[in-house]
Formats: C-alpha cells, sequence, structure tokens
C-alpha cells in the first residue's frame, strides 16, 4: 500500500518534472521559439496565427498556456465560459488594483434627479480616437446607453439609417450639448455628415475644435498631470461648465485630477452611479484605488491554461516567477517573462481558486449576453456554407458584439451558396461573401446587389480572377477569331458564371451576338452548335424566365457517374459532371470534340497537366479578336476576357438596412482587418486570415481588405467588374418591370411601383 502510494507520487513527480507546456506564440515572432529552445526553458512553443487560434486550441488540448488582453479575456467569458481557466492576472507595478481601468462618471455635489435628472443637460467624453486607456466602443458607449437608452428608439425609423445615426441621434436629443471628439463611425462619408448634422455633440470642444479634439484653455500646466490627457481635458470641460455637465471618464484620472491639480474644487464633484446615487470626492474617496462606483471595470489581462493542466501550471509558475515579477538576467524564466508578459514593470497575481473565464469576468465585467441584447437595428445575419465557415462567423460575431459594434451579427449555416443567395433573396439571410463567379447569377436570377468588393493584393495580380479564351491548338486552322466560333463547341465551367459572361461581353463587343438579346441562354445556345455549361437547365441558375431549350448547353458534359442504359447525359453543377468547374472546363477541352475552352486562369497549370495537356496544345483568343502569338497560359494581361476583383459581399438589392450593413462592415474592417493587427488591436481576430488553421473561410486568403462598389473606382479590377454587368443594366432598363433590377437608384424604384400600380390599375 504504502509502496504503492510512494510509486504513484514518485510517478506523479517524474511527470511534473518531464512535463513541457505548449505556450501559444504568434507566427510572426520568429527569434524567440529558438531562444527558449537553446536555454532549456521548460515551455514549447504552440504558433497560432491569432489569439483566438490560441483558445480554440487550449480548449482542443492542442494547447496549454495563452496569454489574453483585457478584451480577449472579456470575449473568452462569453464565447468559451468554462472551458479555460485563468492562472494568473498580468498588472502593472505600480497599479495594483484589481482593476485595469474603471469608467466613472463626474457630476456636480448637488446633481439631483438620478441619472433622468442629466436630461438636458451637457455631456463631456474623452473621445472615440483615445486609446491611452484601451476603451472598447463599448466602454467608450457605456454611460450614453445607461443614461439615453442608445438601445432603443421607439420613434425612429430605421430604414436608410445607420447604427450610429440612430444612437447620435438619441444622444442629441438626451444632451442638449457635448463634447464628444473623434470619429463617430468607421466610415468616414457616414462620420462627416453625422458630424454636420448634429453639431451641438461638438459645441463643449473649443472653438476650431472641428470635433476632432479638445481646445480649451487648460490653464497652467501642474507637475504630474498631461493637459493633453483627453480625460484631463474632459474633466476640465466639466469643471469649466460646472453647472448641470457630466464627464465619463477613468477613475484613474479623477483622482489625478482631484487630489494633484483641482484639490480646492474635489468636495464640488461627486460620481453619479448607475442606481442614480452620489458620492461626493471627499479626501478619503479620492484616497482609493478603487471607484466606489462606476460604469464599467476593466479585468486585467490574463494567463489561462487549459483545465486539465492549469492547477500545474500555476504551481509551476510560482515556482518560475515567485514573486510575479521577471528575475531578470538570461535564464529562459527572465527570456519567457519578457517574451509574453511583459518587462520590468508587469506583475503577475497567481488567481487562487484558479476561476473559469466567465468566472474571472462576470465578477468585473458583466454585460448580457448576445442573444439577451437589445439594439435599434436587428442583427444583420451572415450565411455561411460550411461548419468551419460557421464556426469563424460564431467567433466574429462574439468578438464584434464583445467591442460594441453594432448592428450585431448572426451566423446561419445552409449547404452551398446557391442557397445562401435564396435565402437573401428570400430575407431570411442578410449577407454573404461569394466569390466573383456568382456575380451575374447574383444579380439577375437572385436580385442581390454588391456591398463591398473584396481588395486582393494589389502586388499580386494572379490574386485576382483572371478569364481567358483557350483554344485546342488544332481548332486555331478554323478558329481564329470570334466570329469563327458560330456553330462550334466551347466548354464553360458553369453556366451564367463570371467565365459564361466574359464570353457573353466578348461576343457582343465583336457583334457576334446581338446586344438586344437578354436571354443569355438563347444567346449563346443558338450561337454555338453545342456547349458544356453546368446548370443551364437548373432552376437556381435560370437567367431569365425563357422558353429556350437550353439541352444543347450541356450536351457535351459528361457524367462522372456511370449511369444504367449508357445515357450520361448531365447538367449538373458539381462534382458528378466530369467538366464542371475550371478543372472539369479543361477536362473538356481537353476531348477531341470540343474546340474552346472559357476558364480563369488559377492554377491553369496543373488544371492543364491533369487533363494531360501540354502548354503547347492550347493557345489563348483574344478580347481584340486575334489569336495570341505564342501558344501556352501565360500571355500578357490585354489578351484576357475578364481582369476582375475575385469576390464580393452580397445583399438584398433595397434592403432598408443597408447602409447600417454597409458601416458595420467597415467597423469589422476597422477592428479585424489586416490594419487593425497591430498592437493597439483590442481582440487578436483576424478576419481575412485561416481560421483554426483552415484556408479561406468566409474570406479567400488572397483577401486584403474591404472597398466600395462604386463606380468612380480608379482600381482596374473594381471598374472592369461594374462594365461587366453594365449589358445586364441596360437589358433591365429596358425590360419588363421585374423589381428592384440593375441599377441600385432610388427613382427606378420608384418608377417601377408607379409602373406596376398602373398595371394593376389598369388591369382591374
Ligand atoms: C448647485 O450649486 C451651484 C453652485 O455651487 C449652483 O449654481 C447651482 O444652481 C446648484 N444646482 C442645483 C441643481 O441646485
Ligand atoms: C474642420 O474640418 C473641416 C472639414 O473636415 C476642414 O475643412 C477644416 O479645415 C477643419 N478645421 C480645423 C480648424 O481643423
Ligand atoms: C444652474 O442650473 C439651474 C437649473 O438648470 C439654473 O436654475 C441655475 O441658474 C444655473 N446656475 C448657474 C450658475 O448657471
Ligand atoms: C464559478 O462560479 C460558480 C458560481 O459562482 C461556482 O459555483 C463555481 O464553483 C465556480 N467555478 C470555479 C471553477 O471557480
Ligand atoms: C450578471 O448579470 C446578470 C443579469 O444581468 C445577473 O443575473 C448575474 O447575477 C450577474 N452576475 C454577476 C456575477 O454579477
Ligand atoms: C429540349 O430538347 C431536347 C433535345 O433536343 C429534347 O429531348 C427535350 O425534350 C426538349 N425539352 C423540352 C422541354 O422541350
Ligand atoms: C476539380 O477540382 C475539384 C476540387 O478540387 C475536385 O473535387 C474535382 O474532382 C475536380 N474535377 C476534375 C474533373 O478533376
Ligand atoms: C491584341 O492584343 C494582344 C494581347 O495584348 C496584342 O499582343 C496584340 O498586338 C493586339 N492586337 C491588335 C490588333 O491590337
Ligand atoms: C459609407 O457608407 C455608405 C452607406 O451608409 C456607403 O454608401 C459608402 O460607400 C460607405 N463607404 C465610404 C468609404 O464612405
Amino acid at each position: 500500500m504504502g509502496f504503492k502510494l510512494i510509486l504513484v507520487a514518485a510517478f506523479l513527480v517524474g511527470c511534473a518534472t518531464a512535463q513541457n507546456y505548449r505556450i501559444c506564440i504568434p507566427t510572426t515572432s520568429t527569434q524567440i521559439c529558438q531562444n527558449l529552445d537553446n536555454i532549456g526553458s521548460q515551455v514549447i512553443c504552440e504558433r497560432v496565427e491569432t489569439k483566438v487560434d490560441c483558445a480554440i486550441k487550449i480548449a482542443r488540448g492542442a494547447a496549454d498556456i495563452g496569454i489574453f488582453s483585457e478584451e480577449e479575456i472579456v470575449l473568452l467569458g462569453h464565447q468559451q465560459p468554462s472551458e479555460h481557466r485563468v492562472v494568473a492576472s498580468i498588472r502593472d507595478v505600480s497599479r495594483p488594483e484589481p482593476f485595469a481601468f474603471e469608467a466613472v462618471a463626474v457630476v456636480p455635489f448637488n446633481h439631483t434627479g438620478g441619472l433622468e435628472g442629466l436630461r438636458g443637460g451637457k455631456y463631456c467624453h474623452p473621445g472615440f480616437d483615445q486609446n491611452e486607456q484601451r476603451w472598447s466602443p463599448r466602454v467608450l458607449k457605456a454611460f450614453e446607453l445607461a443614461v439615453a437608452r442608445t438601445d432603443r428608439c421607439p420613434d425612429s425609423s430605421t430604414d436608410r439609417k445607420t447604427a450610429e445615426e440612430l444612437e447620435v441621434d438619441t444622444l442629441s436629443k438626451f444632451f442638449t450639448s457635448a463634447c464628444r471628439p473623434g470619429p463617430w463611425s468607421a466610415n468616414t462619408t457616414v462620420d462627416n455628415d453625422l458630424r454636420n448634422r448634429y453639431p451641438s455633440l461638438c459645441s463643449l470642444c473649443g472653438e476650431n475644435a472641428n470635433c476632432s479634439r479638445y481646445t480649451l484653455d487648460m490653464g497652467v500646466t501642474v507637475a504630474g498631470i498631461q493637459n493633453t490627457n483627453r480625460h484631463i481635458q474632459a474633466l476640465e470641460c466639466l469643471r469649466s461648465n460646472n453647472n448641470g455637465t457630466v464627464a465619463y471618464v477613468a477613475w484613474q484620472h479623477v483622482r489625478e485630477f482631484f487630489t494633484i491639480r483641482n484639490p480646492q474644487d474635489a468636495t464640488s464633484f461627486a460620481l453619479i452611479c448607475e442606481d442614480g446615487s452620489l458620492r461626493v470626492l471627499t479626501t478619503e474617496v479620492l484616497t482609493s484605488a478603487t471607484a466606489p462606483c462606476s460604469f464599467v471595470k476593466q479585468p486585467w489581462s490574463t494567463i489561462v491554461a487549459s483545465s486539465s493542466t492549469a492547477a500545474a501550471v500555476q504551481a509551476s509558475m510560482r515556482e518560475w516567477w515567485p514573486n510575479g515579477a521577471n528575475p531578470g538576467g538570461n535564464s529562459w524564466q527572465s527570456v519567457l517573462f519578457n517574451a509574453v508578459i511583459g518587462g520590468a514593470n508587469a506583475r503577475l497575481t497567481f488567481e487562487d481558486g484558479i476561476p473559469t473565464t466567465q468566472n474571472y469576468t462576470s465578477n468585473v465585467r458583466n454585460f448580457t449576453t448576445i442573444t439577451g441584447s437589445s439594439s435599434c437595428i436587428p442583427a444583420r445575419r451572415w450565411c455561411t456554407i460550411s461548419a468551419q465557415e460557421h464556426n469563424k462567423c460564431t467567433w466574429i460575431r462574439s468578438a464584434a458584439y464583445t467591442l460594441g459594434i453594432e448592428p450585431a451579427i448572426s451566423c446561419q449555416q445552409r449547404s452551398n451558396i446557391f442557397e445562401c443567395l435564396t435565402d437573401i433573396r428570400d430575407n431570411t439571410a442578410d449577407f454573404t461573401v461569394t466569390p466573383s463567379n456568382y456575380g451575374y447569377l447574383s444579380r439577375q436570377h437572385y436580385r442581390l446587389s454588391s456591398v463591398k468588393l473584396v481588395q486582393n493584393s494589389r502586388s499580386n495580380p494572379l490574386a485576382f480572377t483572371r478569364v481567358a479564351a483557350l483554344l485546342r491548338e488544332s481548332s486555331t486552322q478554323s478558329i481564329t477569331r470570334f466570329e469563327n466560333l458560330r456553330g462550334k463547341k466551347a466548354c464553360f465551367p458553369e453556366f451564367g458564371g463570371i467565365s459564361y459572361v466574359a464570353f457573353v461581353r466578348a461576343a457582343h463587343e465583336r457583334g457576334v451576338i446581338s446586344s438586344s438579346e437578354c436571354d443569355y441562354g438563347r444567346a449563346v445556345g443558338e450561337f454555338l452548335d453545342s456547349a458544356c455549361a453546368p446548370g443551364a437547365l437548373d432552376n437556381s441558375h435560370a437567367l431569365t424566365e425563357s422558353n429556350y431549350n437550353a439541352t444543347n448547353l450541356c450536351s457535351l458534359c459528361k457524367s462522372s457517374v456511370s449511369v444504367a442504359g449508357g445515357n450520361d447525359f448531365t447538367c449538373a453543377y458539381d462534382e458528378t459532371n466530369m467538366f464542371y468547374g475550371n478543372n472539369g472546363s479543361i477536362l473538356c477541352l481537353a476531348d477531341p470534340n470540343s474546340d474552346i475552352a472559357f476558364v480563369e486562369l488559377q492554377n491553369i497549370e496543373s488544371h492543364l497537366r491533369t487533363a494531360g495537356l501540354q502548354q503547347t496544345d492550347v493557345r489563348m483568343l483574344c478580347r481584340n479578336n486575334t489569336l495570341a502569338a505564342s501558344t501556352g497560359v501565360t500571355v500578357d494581361q490585354n489578351c484576357l476576357l475578364a481582369y476582375v476583383v475575385d469576390s464580393e459581399v452580397l445583399a438584398r438589392r433595397n434592403d432598408p438596412l443597408l447602409n447600417s450593413l454597409n458601416t458595420m462592415l467597415d467597423s469589422l474592417e476597422m477592428h479585424f482587418g489586416y490594419s487593425a493587427a497591430n498592437g493597439a488591436q483590442l481582440i487578436n481576430l483576424e478576419m481575412y486570415s485561416p481560421f483554426d488553421g483552415i484556408s479561406d473561410l468566409l474570406f479567400k486568403d488572397t483577401a486584403i481588405g474591404l472597398s466600395e462598389p462604386s463606380s468612380e473606382s480608379t482600381s482596374e479590377p473594381i471598374k472592369n467588374y461594374n462594365e461587366l454587368f453594365q449589358h445586364l443594366e441596360s437589358c433591365t432598363g429596358s425590360a419588363a418591370p421585374l423589381p428592384g433590377l440593375a441599377t441600385r437608384s432610388f427613382v427606378s424604384f420608384i418608377t417601377l411601383i408607379v409602373t406596376s400600380l398602373v398595371v394593376r390599375f389598369v388591369m382591374n
């Protein structure tokens, strides 16, 4: 018995000393892992793309330790409430208090009427561009939410409004004047518009402040107080507009302001608590590192470990860093501390009881869960097409909600793009990101439009969608121009896809297909002898209500599954059709029956190899109606039939909430785009990067940002993309009154309503 115990104990000790904890290290930090290995540390690197990837790995048991910022730990409290344990918090040596910051509201000591008593008052805010305190939009707006109920707007129409506008409108009705500097929207157009329309919310900033900052006379400088600090300025705004004013600032700066700079005024002011009660700023109150009451308390950043290793990790860390400080010197303990925890001022406070992330955060920062929250604009529904995409969407949703980005997002998983397009058309989803291959079908068949186009790396032209016409070299005897394609056999990746539309456009330019024919099925079907254009017979791809029998557009296709009876006719738009997709089209071209294929050039070399074709077997037919001078697929850009963006964000045309979706995407870009991924990012999640190691989820890995679909764009691929749909617009402009077609102008929408009313009237 005793022997057994000793054995077990020895085994456990053996395990503990042999243990090498896997710690998350960003893929961008290259040096540190080698250093740690060289000096024999007890940790090994687990490379992660982002902190969110780290949290997922720890929860799965694929990593043991991660460091999470204040907002990241709040996110985990909501998204992974009990999957992790908090081993220690990371504080500053000069700030032993339990919170990273507290946001408080200061009013005159004789204020009456509680929070409602602030109605009609004046409001001083540190500003939306201040980052000294790492305040998220949710923190920046927490006070406004509590006093002015900016999440409710019972009397306002939400049509065409943005969340920012509804919020600012409510505020301007609550306060008579304010200074609320910095950008109110991530969208500059919206931001400028709101500043012009709601000047009262900038009127306290001082002369010529332009609402971008405070220009108040701050008086003499007092040692230890920065007159340029926005919180100090907001407090000065309160002091100089004393009567009926409130300042929303950090407790830390309230203490500085009233103990060092203006001690004589301290007792003329008080904190107002969420229940409306006051706490006068007596010396005793100001001495305390924690505020008597606050609107937001922020937990410190943390060291987190998996539930199964947390106790051992904490015990080890207590040995590595006995007093929570960097031991200095060249030990691995010091190197590790410096690399992942902080410099000389960082201090670890080991958390007794090793709480779950929810327990750690909910006592401090407790806001309602996403499903229980209220807002003026309903959550925008993001349609996803796989479980992995859905998972990434769920994290973006939760992170955006944690930061307070409005409107909220919800995620809906369907099984393919067409189901998403249908859902959006039928108003059971709001937006999705799709390859430009579906641009025409989305516009024509599903009546959607682009909210944003996805930008690709400028320096990498291969990241864009490039469509070319590839002839079999043997066909160049008889085909040298588009005219020669009449009565020939062609391969398309998909009916109505980008290559199909690029061909139609080129054929229009060359005058071989009549521009007055708006039925693209008939136009191509009657011009060619036959083709493989997968989907041509399917309702999901119906370009028009056509009476054209499109069977010849699929007669070249081959089924990849053998059918009893030997009839292998197929028009399927999936892998059961051997000639579906860009690789399928190349396989189709390899068939001696076919003459030409219209394809995207992405991975073309590999498709050719798979189909057994050499570069010398193919030659491009250029858009200017000449054959390329040489064979092969590396021909200059001017030869291409299309050179356009590779994906876009689609939504319902005429969705009254389109503007709020547009600015929400600008906010996502600001917080989770590539420009956000620097030290100032509040939650390290990158929406364009692979997620949990998986590429091309929601956005392709080639995405670098979002841009406006505007036709004035100077970017070549954007201009080209818009041009590709111009014929569609001219068609629908003259076509029968299908509601809300291509042109997005309101006028034409009104015209449509009038037309349909007239029709109805006449018919009755
Ligand atoms: C509060 O006191 C100030 C003077 O200190 C006075 O001007 C103001 O009218 C008082 N406000 C109220 C609501 O009593
Ligand atoms: C204020 O903003 C406007 C427009 O944004 C700009 O033209 C003007 O120069 C700004 N004024 C100051 C004092 O910064
Ligand atoms: C302060 O506000 C109260 C109520 O709005 C007003 O009656 C009083 O005259 C104001 N006092 C000063 C000094 O502005
Ligand atoms: C978390 O908090 C709940 C309720 O306060 C408590 O029952 C539970 O034991 C706590 N869990 C941990 C791991 O601290
Ligand atoms: C957090 O808030 C919810 C409701 O808002 C409440 O039920 C819960 O008790 C709060 N938790 C803590 C720890 O304050
Ligand atoms: C379309 O044409 C094909 C072959 O020409 C024929 O078999 C089929 O019945 C036709 N379909 C319709 C609906 O007319
Ligand atoms: C084309 O590529 C897809 C996806 O990589 C694959 O599933 C399919 O089998 C390929 N088709 C052909 C005909 O090689
Ligand atoms: C047509 O375009 C190709 C590819 O850019 C170019 O090499 C050729 O000179 C052009 N031909 C004419 C007649 O413009
Ligand atoms: C800003 O939002 C509006 C719609 O609210 C949109 O039309 C515009 O393109 C957006 N982008 C920029 C850069 O202004």
